[in-house]
């Protein structure tokens, strides 16, 4: 296909501004996919990004177009809309010459409008700002294309009107994309470099690699390169998704696509890798590629202990698709074998556990989620830190740091007040506030991770009568007085409910944590003090009292098989006990004290 007559662009909207729904109707319009096949969000295609109604990898997809007599290839790249994927978004966005800017018409610019528009703006995209849902009753397309083109520059006449549910505009969007969206330019005898977007595990086909070639070209049977490791593959397959995969004779300058080499593990085909030619490599790759880095990290724990394999085989296959899943094996005294895993962010961590309990039919536990601290010890040495119960403790620490981020929150004027009170209370640091319109306030924060991975949205949407929106990125380390917390059950530390706290938040997570175990905990023969420490000072306790329970009691000149019936029984009970010292806690404590409310 020449490149003239080739258009590529994504969608970038904001989550539940419609982005799915408007990519249906423009298969449809353009014949991709006929009425009858139609189901709801063709391109969400796991089961869990359906049910979810969120979309999590990345898809590209070629659709006809004939404006004036000539037919037109138009590559769709479809983007996850979700904070914790933001790094497959700008490779999505770097595949791509431009992009439509798809904004709720009855909502207006919201956080991640503004993040992936700042996205786009950085890789140079022509942008089409479009107004979506026109068709609801609480539309208020004058107010929000005025919004719009302040934002993006231009005529709020220019703003587009559609609606994915009707299929109002859909068509004229189409020509527009054809008539705005610049043809890709690339050197057509230059060592073949294609830039790796998505990367996708199918257990049929291996991994299936896509691409968008910026020079040269790829063929079947070619040998290929990945520019990061060297690693050399044969192209079994190179094709189209339109939209189903078409094998074709090859890709060339600005086109889209797939291929597959037979790998098994998509860590081989990395998104933001460049290909190349074996025989005649580029010098240069296209742009850097990032490591995921992990972001969030939990224990998960099989409720059931033999149930441990499954759980390793799981994650080993899940990791397959996924190259941000890190894990490696780790022990706690109260919950037994399981694994320390690494997560982008909590939906990653949700949707991964998920998986794990749908797919492979297992039943966890996960411990409370916690950021990375990268410790400095006084002699020097650094240590990070993944489990704050490995948390270095006594004089031995120099320094601790945890990671930043920078927040974008956007909302209604009126409720300034309550974010602010939110942010600081949650060690924020106000970097600047501006005013999109008269109503609508955008305010930039630094927080520590730490501080915004629990429950952090819930209590900014609780605030703000869910109308405010958030976007964060990270933004590097920062030193803070941070310390760790343990509980201790008649002195024995509970490794799962240890945790790192800023210290002046330290004394409220020791009485919430041990007035919710006194709660949770049975009482036993004797006494069982509930402390919270940090190192060696105890800073909240609780006790739970003894009981004098003798079982044999009951049976006084009973027969003997009464007896030893009850003692099994008492032994049935125990099994799902787990000892921590001396004291017996019923497996549900731990998981009843390890989830939030
Ligand atoms: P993510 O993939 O999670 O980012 O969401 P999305 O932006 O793809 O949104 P999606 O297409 O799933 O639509 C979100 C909701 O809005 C769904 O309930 C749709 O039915 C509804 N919706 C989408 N487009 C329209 C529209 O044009 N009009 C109306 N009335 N509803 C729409």
């Amino acid at each position: 296909t020449p490149p003239e007559i080739i258009r590529n662009f994504c969608v970038i909207a904001h989550i539940d501004h419609g982005k799915s729904t408007l990519a249906d109707r423009m298969l449809q319009a353009t014949g991709v996919v006929e009425q009858r096949d139609m189901r709801a969000q063709y391109l969400d295609r796991m089961d869990i990004e359906r049910e979810r109604g969120i979309t999590i990898k990345s898809q590209a997809v070629r659709m006809p177009w004939e404006v004036d007599g000539t037919a037109y290839a138009l590559n769709m790249i479809d983007t996850p809309g979700h904070v914790d994927f933001t790094y497959e978004v700008s490779r999505s966005l770097a595949a791509c010459e431009g992009a439509l800017l798809l904004v709720d018409a009855a909502q207006g610019i919201e956080a991640q409008t503004l993040a992936n528009l700042y996205l786009a703006m950085e890789n140079d995209l022509a942008i089409i700002p479009v107004l979506n849902k026109i068709d609801l009753p609480a539309a208020q397309p004058e107010k929000y294309a005025e919004e719009l083109a302040n934002l993006v520059g231009g005529d709020p006449a220019d703003v587009l009107l559609v609606s994915g549910k009707t299929g109002v505009g859909v068509e004229a969007l189409l020509d527009r994309i054809v008539a705005e969206i610049p043809a890709p330019v690339g050197v057509a005898d230059a060592p073949a470099r294609a830039m790796i977007f998505d990367s996708v595990y199918d257990s049929y086909r291996g991994v299936v690699t896509y691409v968008r070639v910026v020079d040269g070209a790829l063929t079947p049977r070619q040998r290929i390169q990945m520019m990061s490791t060297r690693a050399s593959h044969e192209l079994l397959e190179i094709g189209v998704i339109s939209p189903e995969p078409t094998p074709t004779r090859g890709l060339g300058i600005g086109e889209v696509g797939y291929l597959i080499t037979g790998v098994k593990d998509v860590r081989q085909s990395k998104v933001g890798d460049t290909v190349t030619d074996l025989a005649k490599p580029a010098t240069t790759s296209l742009g850097g590629y990032e490591d995921p880095k992990p972001m969030v990290f939990s224990g998960l724990y099989p409720l059931d202990g033999s149930d441990y394999p499954v759980l390793r085989d799981a994650l080993d296959k899940l990791k397959l698709n996924d190259a941000a899943l890190v894990y490696e094996p780790e022990t706690s005294a109260a919950l037994g074998f399981g694994f320390r895993c690494g997560f982008l962010g909590l939906l990653h961590l949700e949707i991964t556990r998920d998986r794990l309990e749908r797919e492979f039919n297992l039943d966890l536990i996960s411990t409370a989620p916690n950021v990375v601290y990268d410790v400095t010890l006084e002699d020097g040495k650094e240590v990070q830190v993944t489990n704050p119960s490995e948390f270095p403790t006594g004089g031995k620490v120099a320094q601790v740091c945890e990671p930043m981020v920078a927040a974008t929150i956007l909302a209604p004027s009126d409720f300034v007040g309550a974010i602010m009170e939110l942010c600081q209370a949650r060690r924020g640091q106000l970097q600047g506030m501006d005013y999109l319109s008269e109503d609508r306030v955008e305010l930039r924060y630094r927080l520590p991770l730490a501080e915004i991975v629990f429950d952090f949205f819930d209590q900014l949407k609780s605030r703000t009568r869910g109308y405010a929106s958030l976007d964060w990125k990270a933004d590097g380390d920062e030193a803070a007085d941070l310390v760790k917390v343990d509980i201790l059950l008649q002195g024995e530390q509970v490794d799962a409910f240890s945790a790192i706290t800023h210290r002046d938040k330290a004394y409220a997570y020791g009485v919430m944590m041990t007035a919710k175990l006194r709660q949770l905990i049975p009482r036993q023969q004797f006494e069982v003090p509930i402390q919270a420490a940090i190192g060696s000072r105890i800073i909240a306790r609780e006790n739970i009292r003894a009981i004098r329970k003798d079982v044999l009691a009951k049976c006084y000149g009973g027969d003997i098989t009464r007896k030893r019936k009850l003692l099994e029984k008492q032994k049935e009970g125990k099994k799902r006990m787990k000892m921590v010292g001396r004291v017996e806690v019923p497996q549900e404590a731990f998981i009843a004290a390890l989830s939030s409310d």
